[in-house]
């Protein structure tokens, strides 16, 4: 039974984040979207609202769990018995930070090993941040969420 965590912010889900989950489930026994609270980046949606968003979109994917977390990361996966860090690798410019977080985890518990999975090409260049950015400002973004999300942005700018 190999059980992996993704973790992130989610601040909302997106396409690409949906894509790498559905990867993850084909590979994986059960895969734990962990949702970072982060108070540091400031998210425009509460750790609760990104949790339940993300609930409601992945409720196809069968191994696919989603828990808000506010501790160390490894910690989190120590607690969920989870020995695998699942993060996407977008570009090459994701590699720095994703290798240096893969170090420092592995320094904190040198029982986790990062996996990585690459989305599909077309979501590629997909953020959350991007996403709240383009409906802010009334643009469309159908492409990169989930009509739900969509529909959550569309009720925070207003
Ligand atoms: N599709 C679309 N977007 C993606 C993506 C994908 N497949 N993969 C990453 N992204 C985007 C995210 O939307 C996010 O965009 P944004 O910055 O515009 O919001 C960005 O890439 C990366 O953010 P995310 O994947 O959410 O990770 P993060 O860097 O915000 O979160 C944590 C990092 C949560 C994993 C890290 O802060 C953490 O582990 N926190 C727990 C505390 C801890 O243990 N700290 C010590 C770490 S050593």
């Amino acid at each position: 039974m190999v059980k992996a965590v993704y973790p992130g912010t989610f601040d909302p889900i997106t396409n690409g984040h949906m894509d790498l989950i559905e990867r993850a489930a084909s590979l994986f026994d059960e895969v734990i979207v962990a949702i970072a609270a982060n108070p540091s980046k400031q998210p425009a949606f509460a750790l609760d609202e990104r949790v339940a968003m993300a609930k409601d979109v992945l409720k196809h994917v069968e191994k696919a769990h989603v828990i808000g977390f506010d501790t160390l990361l490894v910690h989190f996966a120590r607690e969920q018995g989870a020995k695998v860090v699942l993060r996407g690798l977008r570009a090459v410019s994701d590699f720095d930070y994703e290798f240096q977080l893969a170090g420092m985890n592995r320094r904190l518990d040198s029982n986790i090993e990062t996996v990585f999975l690459t989305p599909a090409e077309k979501f590629s260049y997909i953020s959350s941040s991007l996403v709240r950015e383009i409906a802010g400002l009334g643009g469309d973004v159908s492409g990169f969420v989930h009509p739900n999300v969509m529909a959550a942005l569309k009720n925070r700018i207003r």
